[in-house]
């Protein structure tokens, strides 16, 4: 039988790559089974490595600039995946949405003014609000039996009093894919009260069967009041080439970010991260589809197993992104306490609750974008602390 391409075993060890060799320095030890940082252990799409070998063949590797054909990837992806129209003039360059959402933060706020997020979320969402000295709103998630929903009294309480709301969709760490009855509402209060949104849809192409991910901007006249970050960096397992696109149709607000964006020369790009995401948008899809089952599998797996072989633990339904959010709060132990089971006992790194804010406390997320002959290790590692703490 031929081998699933995403069953190899690849090994990523002194290459440089953060999620291995970063081990030793984040926990202590480099023996250990990473599934921690959102990047995957899968090799890309041919189309991208072509692509990509084709472009070294010219020795040459000045500044770069965008032809049509970038824009026209970006467009026409967004039209074919998300029924999305999008302008050429309306998308702006960066070299990552972390980076995007500071430009956010620094060009449509002032220091001291108000944002929200809704925990938790990405360590970075906190960190471009306080780093730049604006204040921080939040907007806990509700938690009903491992389903999170939006706590709407409290998000538009805080919304009234935001410069800048800062969305996350479909979200990480909790794997929710919105739907379009919540994707409205909100939408819906951000123009009634007038609050611009950065949309982070960075994992907008993994989403599983049963739902789908509805760009906010997509949505009524929403696109007036959004900035839509996307990028192929997690789909097509890119983030290394540091290549992605805010799009933004409101002129004032586009203006304004893309002000500050020209000013840091931020907007010139990485040679091969331009031919990457058009190979990746433009002949790729198939082999984005073959992850999306591989995924999938690896999905239902986890679920299943953390369902039936772990006591105490349980797991959001996993409705996009290759992300587990799990919670160990039965257990009883403390978060340092967790993490030092995980490391010395079970040889696993994940990504401690807390990085997603003080409401991760007890949690746990685990990236299974890896081959399943690992993520099966790992879980029957967890099986044995199971035994022990569950
Ligand atoms: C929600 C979200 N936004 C942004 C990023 C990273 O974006 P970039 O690498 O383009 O800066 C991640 C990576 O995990 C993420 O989960």
């Amino acid at each position: 039988m031929k081998q699933n391409r995403f069953d190899e075993i690849i090994d990523r060890r002194n290459s440089g790559c953060y999620k291995y060799d970063g081990l030793k320095m984040l926990y202590g030890k480099s023996e250990l089974i990473p599934l921690w940082v959102a990047d995957m252990d899968f090799a890309v799409s041919d189309k991208i490595i072509s692509a990509l070998s084709e472009r070294l063949k010219h020795p040459v590797f000045g500044y770069n600039l965008r032809l049509d054909d970038f824009y026209e990837a970006i467009i026409s992806w967004q039209e074919r995946r998300f029924d999305w129209n999008v302008q050429q003039d309306w998308i702006i360059a960066v070299p990552g949405l972390v980076p995007a959402i500071s430009l956010a933060v620094l060009s449509l706020t002032e220091p001291g003014e108000r944002i929200l997020i809704q925990t938790p979320v990405y360590r970075p969402f906190y960190d471009a609000v306080l780093d730049h000295k604006r204040k921080l709103l939040t907007s806990a998630l509700v938690n009903t039996n491992g389903i999170y929903s939006i706590d709407w009294q409290d998000f538009e309480e805080k919304l009234k009093q935001a410069k800048l709301f800062i969305f996350c969709s479909p979200h990480n760490p909790v794997s929710r894919v919105w739907t379009k009855e919540e994707l409205t509402k909100i939408g819906n209060l951000c123009a009634k009260y007038k609050v611009p949104v950065f949309s982070d849809e960075i994992h907008a192409d993994i989403v599983y069967p049963g739902y789908k991910h509805l760009p906010l901007a997509s949505l009524n006249d929403f696109s007036e009041i959004c900035l839509t970050g996307v990028s192929p960096s997690k789909s097509f397992n890119i983030a290394g080439l540091a290549t992605a696109v805010v799009i933004v149709s409101n002129l004032e607000i586009r203006n304004k970010f893309n002000e500050l964006n020209t000013k840091l020369h931020l907007y010139l790009g990485n040679t091969f991260g331009i031919r990457a995401l058009i190979a990746a948008y433009s002949e790729s899809e198939n082999w984005l589809d073959e992850l999306l089952c591989y995924l999938n599998k690896n999905r239902i797996y986890i679920t299943e197993f953390v369902q039936n072989e772990l006591p105490g633990v349980k797991i959001s339904p996993i409705e996009g992104t290759f992300l587990a959010w799990l919670d160990f709060r039965n257990w009883g132990l403390t978060e340092a306490k967790l993490q030092e089971i995980m490391v010395n006992k079970a040889g696993l790194a994940l990504e401690p609750g807390t990085e997603f804010g003080k409401d991760g406390e007890g949690f746990m997320r685990l990236n299974f974008g890896c081959p399943k002959s690992i993520l099966e290790i790992a879980l029957k590692r967890l099986q044995v602390l199971a035994r022990e703490y569950g």
